[in-house]
């Protein structure tokens, strides 16, 4: 399909399950079990509806923010998906170039099918944010050696994900019998869901994040928080940022929704929403207003991981990519008009009724 035809995230999904190959599908699609988690991220965001401010002489948009200080043109980053070679040949640095060019912050999965050095080459500049995402090794030492290749490289931060000690069930990609091979190399694709995940270390706690400490002065976000309570422990920690995600569902499934997370968190801990430390949301979100009701409720910027590996997929590439961000650049602005907000501190909770979300 021509690109200019595809004129919002959902069609992208749609080209994207035509074109790839059925394993891929399975792997980049898929949530755990039922997908009972996956679906409600999306729905989440419908229940909530808006309560749009009138004649307020809205004459331009600015829909820029800081993410860790770093300043990005929307409220939103590309999150991390791991192997995106399976959709376009230049992967993870297609993702960067496009970062780069659109002014958004890129999160590299620690199991990227590029090496960090080759997709720091593709950014647009040398302050380009891109962040490491680190899932902690059963052999510490290789965790050691990604987190000093990542400072080496020129990331922002460390990410580390909490949320999948095992790997969830996918059956839909169990079912088709991945057989794509595990490989040391980051050239190559490094295998799937189980494949890649086998190496995740579960005999992990808190303390990880003194060790961390003790490695590195990169900042730190703990990615994968689903309860009031370990937001609280995160921000004890002193930690930059955290990211409220079930993992796009892919993890446990029934996981609550991440916004319902966030909407705990403003009733029972409202001293983190405007604390020092950043709350990320993802899961789910395709259309601006999700990004909006997000922020609105207290998010400092929200996270997609499927979108782009959709965007990249059909031959798209980095022009897919492009395009997306694009689509949902305007779906942000336009709705900020539409609420009569011209800059995102002006959003409020006030401005969203989410009293269908919370009831459930
Ligand atoms: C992911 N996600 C992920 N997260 C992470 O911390 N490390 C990883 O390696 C991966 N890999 C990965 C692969 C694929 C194919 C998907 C779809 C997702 C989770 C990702 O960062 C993010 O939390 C979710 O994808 C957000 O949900 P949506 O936007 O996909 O609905």
């Amino acid at each position: 399909a021509p690109l200019q035809t595809l004129i919002n995230l959902n069609d992208f999904e749609e080209v994207a399950q035509r074109h790839l190959p059925d394993t891929t599908w399975a792997y980049y699609s898929s949530g755990a079990d039922d997908e009972i988690s996956k679906h409600n991220n999306a729905r989440s965001y419908s229940k909530i509806s808006l309560r749009p401010r009138i004649l307020r002489r809205v004459l331009s948009v600015n829909t820029a923010t800081t993410i860790l200080g770093f300043p990005t043109s929307l409220p939103v980053y590309i999150s991390a998906v791991g192997i995106a070679k399976l959709a376009h040949p230049d992967g993870e640095c297609a993702l960067a170039a496009a970062a780069g060019k659109e002014g958004l912050a890129q999160l590299l999965a620690n199991g990227s099918s590029f090496p960090i050095e080759r997709v720091m080459k593709s950014r647009t500049s040398p302050t380009q944010p891109i962040f490491q995402q680190l899932y902690v090794n059963k052999d510490i030492e290789k965790s050691v050696e990604v987190v000093r290749r990542a400072e080496q490289a020129g990331a922002g931060a460390i990410w580390i994900t909490v949320d999948s000690p095992v790997v969830g069930k996918r059956e839909m990609d169990e079912r088709l019998n991945l057989s794509i091979s595990a490989s040391d190399s980051h050239e190559q694709g490094q295998g799937v869901a189980k494949i890649m995940a086998s190496f995740i270390s579960p005999f992990i706690d808190w303390d990880i994040l003194t060790w961390i400490r003790g490695i590195t002065d990169l900042p730190l976000v703990v990615k994968g928080i689903q309860s009031v309570e370990d937001a609280v422990i995160a921000h004890s920690h002193g930690v930059r940022g955290i990211v409220l995600s079930n993992h796009g569902g892919r993890s446990q499934d029934t996981a609550q929704s991440p916004l319902l997370t966030l909407l705990e968190i403003r009733k029972f801990a409202p001293q983190l929403i405007d604390s020092d430390m950043q709350i990320f949301v993802d899961g789910g979100i395709r259309r601006g207003t999700d990004v909006l009701k997000a922020i609105a409720l207290g998010a400092d910027a929200v996270g997609l991981g499927r979108p782009f590996l959709y965007s990249l997929s059909a031959g798209y590439g980095e022009k897919g990519v492009l395009r997306m961000i694009a689509l949902l650049r305007q779906e942000i602005e336009a709705n900020m008009v539409l609420l009569g907000v011209s800059s995102l501190d002006e959003l409020r909770p006030e401005m969203v009724n989410a009293s269908r979300l919370e009831k459930h």
